[in-house]
C-alpha cells in the first residue's frame, strides 16, 4: 500500500463525512454522534481553506493504487487572537484502513508543516482516555499529556462517562 497526501478538496466532503459517521458508530472514539455529522459542515470547512490568508492545513491520505481516500486530518488555529498561535488537531483514519500506518503518515505531515510555519507554536488535541491506539500514536509523535477532563463525555449507548486527555506538542 502506497499512500500519498494531498490537500482536501470540497468534493471530498461527502467521503470524509461518511467516514466520520461510520467511525462515530463505535462509542468512545469521536465526540460527535453520527447524526451530528453533516456533509455541509465538511464542505464549509474545506471551502474556507480557499479564502485569502487562511491558516489551516486540511489533508487527506489517498491510496495510490485505487485512489481511495483513506483518512483525513486537520490543523486549525484557535479562533481568538491571543490563542491563535495554538492549532487544534483532528484526525480520522477511515474504517477499514486503520492500523496500516496511515495515521502516522498524516501526523508526520501535519507536524512537519507546523514546524516550518511560524504561526504555529503549539498543537493541542483532546483524546478519549479509552482510545489507547490514538494515545499511543500521539505519544510516539512527541505529544505529552497536559491534563485530564473528567467525565468529558457521557455515552448515549450505556450512559458511561469517558474522560478526555488533553495532549500537546510545542513546535518551536
Ligand atoms: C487513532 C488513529 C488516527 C490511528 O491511526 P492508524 O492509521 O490506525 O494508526 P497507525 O497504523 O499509524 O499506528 C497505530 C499505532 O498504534 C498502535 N496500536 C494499535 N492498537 C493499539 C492499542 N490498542 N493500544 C496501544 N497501541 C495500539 C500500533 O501498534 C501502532 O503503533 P506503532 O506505529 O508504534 O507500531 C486511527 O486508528 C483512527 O482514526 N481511529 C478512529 C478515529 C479516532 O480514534 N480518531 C482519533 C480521535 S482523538
Amino acid at each position: 500500500m502506497v499512500i500519498s497526501v494531498r490537500t482536501a478538496r470540497v468534493e471530498d466532503a461527502p467521503t470524509l463525512a461518511a467516514a466520520e459517521r461510520e467511525t462515530a458508530r463505535t462509542p468512545g472514539l469521536l465526540r460527535s454522534l453520527p447524526s451530528e455529522i453533516s456533509d455541509a459542515i465538511f464542505a464549509d470547512r474545506i471551502t474556507a481553506l480557499e479564502a485569502p490568508g487562511h491558516k489551516s492545513r486540511y489533508i487527506v491520505a489517498v491510496d495510490r493504487y485505487d485512489a481511495i481516500v483513506a483518512g483525513h486530518a486537520l490543523l486549525e488555529p484557535m479562533p481568538l487572537s491571543q490563542s491563535a498561535h495554538i492549532f487544534r488537531l483532528t484526525i480520522v483514519v477511515h474504517p477499514g484502513h486503520t492500523d496500516r500506518g496511515i495515521g502516522r503518515i498524516l501526523m508526520n505531515d501535519l507536524i512537519a508543516w507546523a514546524r516550518q510555519d511560524l504561526r504555529v507554536e503549539k498543537i493541542e488535541l483532546l483524546v478519549r482516555a479509552t482510545n489507547e491506539r490514538a494515545i499511543h500514536l500521539y505519544r510516539t509523535c512527541g505529544f505529552v499529556e497536559e491534563g485530564r477532563l473528567r467525565r468529558a463525555l457521557k455515552r448515549v449507548d450505556d450512559g458511561a462517562y469517558v474522560d478526555d486527555i488533553a495532549m500537546a506538542l510545542f513546535t518551536k
